[in-house]
């Protein structure tokens, strides 16, 4: 195995990603930022300068579980402090597992200004895939505001509050367009208008779409995944079929598609086979789901070589499923079980259940989220340097509670219902889950109706340092002595990210068996920005010795000069 060496500095860039000329958070003045190449049990050095001069930052490796490194799983005021601005920090960890992974910022919104990437781990040679291909292609999702990640976090923490609303541009490979006529004064023609319209007249080579080039008949082994700050996306090829190869790094069984659903902090493979008219180019489209769209199609170009990139399809853009067809999307979830003789089967019974009601709440006059009536704020001491120092003042000393206390009030109680702001008893805290090394942990994920009457909204929830088994899904109020019977506990997919669909639940299985401290969040960045996540501990007698570039804030400050 080789130890693979970055030298890497953050620092705002000037950038068009929809051809209108934004800040961004980049890397080596590259937005997406740089992809990384690894094989399976190599070692990444990543040295990180922050050249940010306003801001701290930090890195996770969204889907590397850190055995034994959790200091570097990347993620501020939990696995680290912040780097401060003109610090070097150096992120040091095996890739233990090939797969398609990502890294991004990990401290309050700065991923969706543009900082993250793709993470591609490959097998060594001597193993090989259960599926085969002759090229390897990627794409990696998101959706892109116009509004600076500074005033959409005012307006997240104002009140009245203030959502930070549908994208300006859905991306694909961090290229898309902004449809200008969305800025037109009434009667006005673009030429009038706001100055991003100008750019986005302009002949910019910015402008044009990303490009995949495929060779007639080959097959390609097609890596997708999603950075998206709030969309669901949905993505298609035009005339082409998808097989599902592989979700998260692990191995599914393949099934056929004709679009495929990718939550934010979701990859997959794909295989694509170019089977169809080779005269022409096709578009590749993506699409959001779940929430009414209000950002026009996001297209690429599958290239037919030898054509020209330039070649436009001749067809008009795709489009997925309808956007609140639910019903598509958990059948589709549904679709996933793990590739029979390479993936484990979880162990047959658990030693506890957790049940996650997620809620909005009002809290202070504040909009909030909140899981079993707890709205996670961070602590500015780093949650695994407390465990590790037992700096127990650092952080709420009371563990969350695992159930929702309207489970035990009223085990009756009414998801569809639009809560009464003044009656729910939400408070903010930073309590965590801890669990014995070892331990099988489920987790039920209840989704409920927000704030708005008869709004239930997607929440894609990912695990640091982990990854579980999805057991189900249902719809309505999860019954633990019922819904357990409709478990899969043969061959569930083992994931890092899971959906949770409106007014549904999901069941997820997991080992505690890495020490560490470790962030499960819904992945919407709005939503774990006002408090939509918790934290788990295992294996607190174990934990590794701590670097002391992570140390330095909070109750970590040094004491002696
Ligand atoms: Cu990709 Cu804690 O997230
Ligand atoms: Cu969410």
């Amino acid at each position: 195995a080789a130890v693979l060496e970055y030298d890497w500095v953050v620092g705002y860039l000037a950038a068009a990603p929809d051809c209108v000329e934004k800040m961004v958070i980049a890397i080596n003045g590259q937005f997406p930022s740089p992809t990384i190449h690894a094989v399976e049990g190599d070692t990444l050095v990543v040295k990180l300068k922050n050249n940010l001069p306003t801001e701290g930052v930090s890195i996770h490796w969204h889907g590397i579980r850190q055995r034994g490194t959790p200091f570097y799983d990347g993620s501020a005021f939990v696995s680290q402090c912040p780097i401060n601005p003109g610090e070097t920090f150096t992120y040091k960890f095996v890739v233990d597992r090939a797969g398609t992974y990502f890294y991004h910022g990990h401290l309050a919104m700065q991923r969706v200004a543009g900082l993250f990437g793709s993470l591609i781990v490959s097998l060594p040679s001597g193993k090989t895939e259960p599926f085969s291909y002759d090229g390897d292609l990627s794409v990696l999702l998101s959706d892109w505001y116009h509004k600076s990640i500074y005033q959409q976090e005012l307006g997240l923490s104002s009140i009245p509050f203030q959502f930070v609303g549908e994208p300006q541009s859905l991306l694909i490979q961090g290229r898309g367009k902004y449809n200008c006529s969305l800025d037109l004064p009434p009667g006005g023609s673009a030429a009038t208008s706001s100055p991003d319209c100008l750019q986005c007249n302009a002949t910019n080579p910015a402008c044009a779409p990303f490009v995949l080039p495929v060779q007639p008949g080959k097959t390609y082994r097609l890596r997708i995944g999603s950075m998206a700050t709030l969309s669901s996306l949905n993505f298609k090829i035009e005339n082409h079929n998808l097989t599902v190869v592989a979700a998260d790094g692990r191995y599914v069984e393949p099934f056929v598609v004709d679009n495929l659903d990718v939550y934010s902090g979701q990859s997959y493979s794909v295989l694509l086979t170019a089977n169809q008219d080779p005269t022409r180019n096709y578009w590749v489209g993506v699409n959001v789901r779940g929430r009414k769209p209000a950002t026009p199609t996001g297209l690429a170009i599958l290239q037919y070589l030898p054509n020209s990139e330039h070649l436009l399809p001749p067809t008009p853009a795709p489009t997925g499923p309808v956007w609140n067809d639910f019903a598509v999307s958990l059948a589709q979830a549904q679709k996933y079980s793990a590739k029979k003789g390479l993936e484990s089967a979880p162990p047959t019974t658990s030693h506890k259940l957790i049940i996650f009601l997620m809620t909005q709440n009002i809290i202070n006059g504040y909009t909030r989220w909140a899981v079993n009536n707890i709205s996670q704020v961070p602590s500015a001491t780093p949650l695994l340097a407390a465990f590790k120092f037992k700096l127990w003042n650092a952080f709420d000393q009371t563990p969350p509670p695992r159930r929702p206390p309207q489970y035990t009030n009223n085990k009756h109680f009414d998801i569809f219902a639009t809560p009464n702001p003044n009656t729910t008893h939400a408070s903010l805290g930073n309590g965590v889950y801890v669990s014995k090394l070892g331990e099988v942990v489920d987790i039920v994920i209840q989704n409920t109706n927000t704030l708005v009457p008869n709004n239930s909204e997607i929440h894609p929830w990912h695990f640091h340092g982990h990854d579980f088994w999805v057991l189900g899904y249902g719809e309505g109020v999860f019954d633990p002595r019922n819904s357990t019977k409709t478990y899969n506990l043969v061959n569930p997919p083992l994931r890092n990210t899971v959906a949770v669909f409106p007014y549904g639940w999901v069941a997820i299985r997991f080992i505690a068996d890495n020490p560490g401290v470790w962030p499960f969040h819904c992945h919407v960045e709005p939503h774990l920005f006002v408090g939509m996540g918790t934290v788990f501990a295992e294996g607190i007698h174990k934990l590794p010795h701590i670097p002391s570039q992570t140390l330095g804030c909070g109750l970590t400050k040094p004491t002696r000069w």
